[in-house]
C-alpha cells in the first residue's frame, strides 16, 4: 500500500450555547455536534522528509496556516517518525463555513499518519494533539453525535439520532470564528437554550422539533454581519423546513428534512435560484 485515503466528514451543530469566558480566553460551550456525509478526501503518502500539502482548492493555504499541516507537525513531534509526508486534500467542504472543514482534515491527518506509518500513538495522545490543533478537531477524530463541553473538546458520545437528510446552504461569504465570538462578547445577548431537554430528546429518540428550543446563540451575531443568513433561513422555512438553523459560527445554514419532505428537498436544491450559494443535500451519519 503506497498511500492511504481517508474520508474527512463535516459537522453541523444541532444546538450551540455559551456558558461564559474561560481563563484561557476561549468560551465555555455546550453543544451537540453531528457528523454529516459531506466529506473531503485526504490522501496520505510517504515522502523523504518534510510536510508537503497539495490541494484542488484555491481557498486554503498549504503551509502552517492549514490545520492539516499543524496536525502533521505535531504528530511528527510526538512520535519517532523520521521521514516526511505528502498530504493531498480533495476539498468538498466549504471553507470558513461553520462545518469544521479545516478541523476534519486535521483529524484525518492525525488518525491517518498514526495508522499508515504505524506510529503507535495512543488514543489519549491523539486526542491531546487534536485539541492543540483546534477546538473542533477532537470531535472530528470520531464522527457521530456528541455532546461537547469545555472548548468543544470534552466529548460525550450519544446514541446516534435517526438519519435525517440535511440541506446545506452557504452564501458566498466567509466569516472568522474569532471575530464572531468577539462581537458576541460585546453584545448583551442572553438566549437560553434548554440543554437538558434537548439532550433528553436525543436520548429518547424523539423527533427533533424546532419548537423544543433548538438554537445557536451565535446566530444573531453572524446574521447582523451577513444578511444572507436570514434570507436563506426564511426561504427554507417558507418552504416548510422548520428545523432550520445556522451551524457553528456560520454562515452555513442547514435544514433537517422530515421523511415526508424528501422530494421537496431534492426539488429545493435543484431549483435553488441564488446562484452564488453553495447548496447540497447530504445526510447525518
Ligand atoms: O480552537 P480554534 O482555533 O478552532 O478556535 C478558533 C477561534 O474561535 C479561537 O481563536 C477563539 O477566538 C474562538 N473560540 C472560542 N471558544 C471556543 C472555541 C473557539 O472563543 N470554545
Amino acid at each position: 500500500m503506497h498511500q492511504l485515503s481517508i474520508k474527512a466528514y463535516a459537522k453541523i451543530n444541532l444546538f450551540l450555547t455559551i456558558k461564559g469566558i474561560r481563563n484561557d480566553g476561549y468560551h465555555e460551550l455546550e453543544m451537540v455536534m453531528q457528523s454529516i456525509n459531506l466529506h473531503d478526501n485526504i490522501i496520505i503518502s510517504p515522502r523523504k522528509r518534510g510536510i508537503n500539502i497539495k490541494t484542488n482548492s484555491n481557498e486554503i493555504p498549504t503551509g502552517i496556516g492549514n490545520l492539516a499541516y499543524k496536525a502533521a507537525e505535531k504528530i511528527i513531534e510526538e512520535s519517532n517518525f523520521s521521514k516526511g509526508v505528502d498530504i493531498f486534500i480533495d476539498k468538498n467542504i466549504p471553507v470558513a463555513a461553520g462545518l469544521a472543514g479545516g478541523s476534519t482534515d486535521a483529524a484525518a491527518v492525525i488518525k491517518g499518519m498514526n495508522n499508515f506509518f504505524n506510529l503507535g500513538l495512543k488514543k489519549e495522545t491523539l486526542h491531546d494533539i487534536a485539541r492543540e490543533v483546534g477546538s473542533d478537531v477532537p470531535f472530528c477524530l470520531k464522527p457521530g453525535t456528541a455532546y461537547a463541553t469545555g472548548r468543544g473538546d470534552k466529548l460525550k458520545y450519544l446514541d446516534s439520532i435517526k438519519t435525517y437528510k440535511v440541506i446545506l446552504v452557504k452564501p458566498p461569504v466567509m466569516v472568522s470564528t474569532k471575530k464572531i465570538y468577539e462581537i458576541y462578547d460585546k453584545s448583551e445577548l442572553d438566549i437560553s437554550v434548554p440543554v437538558e431537554k434537548l439532550l433528553g430528546k436525543i436520548k429518547n429518540k424523539k423527533p427533533l422539533k424546532i419548537k423544543d428550543g433548538w438554537a445557536n446563540v451565535l446566530e444573531p451575531v453572524t446574521k447582523k454581519l451577513v444578511k444572507e443568513v436570514s434570507k436563506i433561513e426564511n426561504i427554507l422555512r417558507d418552504k416548510g423546513f422548520e428545523f432550520t438553523l445556522m451551524t457553528g459560527s456560520g454562515p452555513t445554514v442547514f435544514s433537517l428534512v422530515e421523511k415526508s419532505q424528501k422530494d421537496l428537498a431534492v426539488k429545493t436544491v435543484k431549483n435553488w435560484h441564488r446562484n452564488q450559494d453553495f447548496i447540497t443535500l447530504t445526510k447525518t451519519i
